[in-house]
């Protein structure tokens, strides 16, 4: 009896807890909290951080990464005026179609078109890579563990390798990467951007910044969603204390 019991319950256990806790244990580091406006049942985005962001994004990481999802359009989102993001449009070339000799032309963005990608193809991407693919950024806080922590962490992580560590070739070392070894070398360094605002361009600015951008373009609609729930919340209480009130008046006339 004791050692069927033992089979049935406390040996699948064991195994479990044990392959877990092995799984884990292989798994990347856990980059450390921090602070983000957006946060919490009432968080929201900071407007200067979103458009330090997006220039990070235009100046250092659009020249590999795309962010397909977001059209030029969406920019009136995070504060700029309808006629700055057509003038960041018009800057843009995009693909234009096939004129009447059969050949591609292409022509100035508009509001309506995506922000234009890096590369025609992924293959192209790889080649251009050392055979590694830069993923698109437009979901990117929400298909990593840890999301913003870990962009800011991995952006943030690149130190030199411990000694007699194997590097291979094309390869960095950065401490929050799976395996530390990425084929991405470090895109930012202090100053590589000039922000209009006089904010400092250290590369934690930066960081954060880009982060800051990165979840607002994975969540859009994520102020509304906080702001709703926040009425949603108000609605509630107010119906509670109504029902009350409603509860007190038909029950009074009664003996108890
Ligand atoms: C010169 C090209 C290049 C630039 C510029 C660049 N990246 Fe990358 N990035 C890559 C490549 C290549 C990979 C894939 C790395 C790998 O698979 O090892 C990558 C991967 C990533 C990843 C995914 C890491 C993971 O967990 O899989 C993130 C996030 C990222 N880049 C963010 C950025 C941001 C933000 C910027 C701008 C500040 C930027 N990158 C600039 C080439 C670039």
């Amino acid at each position: 009896m004791k050692l069927n019991y033992y089979l049935k319950i406390i040996f699948p256990i064991s195994i479990i807890l044990v392959t877990n806790f092995a799984f884990a244990a292989g798994d990347a580091p856990v980059p450390p909290k921090r602070q983000w406006s957006f946060n919490g049942m009432f968080g929201t985005f900071e407007r200067d951080k979103l458009q330090r962001g997006f220039k990070v994004y235009q100046e250092v990481c659009a020249s590999c990464h795309s962010l397909k999802y977001i059209n030029f359009r969406n920019l009136t989102e995070i504060g700029f005026t309808n006629d700055e993001a057509k003038f960041i449009a018009s800057q843009a070339t995009v693909p234009g179609g096939i004129d009447d000799e059969g050949e591609a032309f292409e022509r100035p963005g508009r509001l309506s078109d995506p922000l234009p990608r890096p590369f025609p193809n992924d293959n192209a991407a790889r080649a251009a890579n050392g055979g590694a693919l830069p993923p698109d950024l437009s979901l990117i806080t929400k298909n990593r563990n840890y999301g913003p922590n870990y962009i800011f962490a991995l952006l943030t992580g690149y130190v030199d390798p411990p000694d007699g560590y194997e590097l291979s070739p094309g390869m960095s070392y950065n401490e929050w990467y799976p395996g530390h070894q990425i084929a991405m070398a470090s895109p930012l360094s202090d100053e590589i951007v000039d922000y209009p605002d006089g904010t400092k361009a250290t590369i934690s600015q930066m960081a954060e910044d880009i982060t800051h951008f990165l979840h607002w373009a994975a969540n859009p609609e994520l102020e509304e969603r906080h702001s709703l729930g926040f009425q949603v919340l108000i609605f509630l209480t107010l119906l509670t204390v109504l029902f009350w009130f409603v509860k007190r008046a038909v029950w009074r006339k009664i003996d108890h």
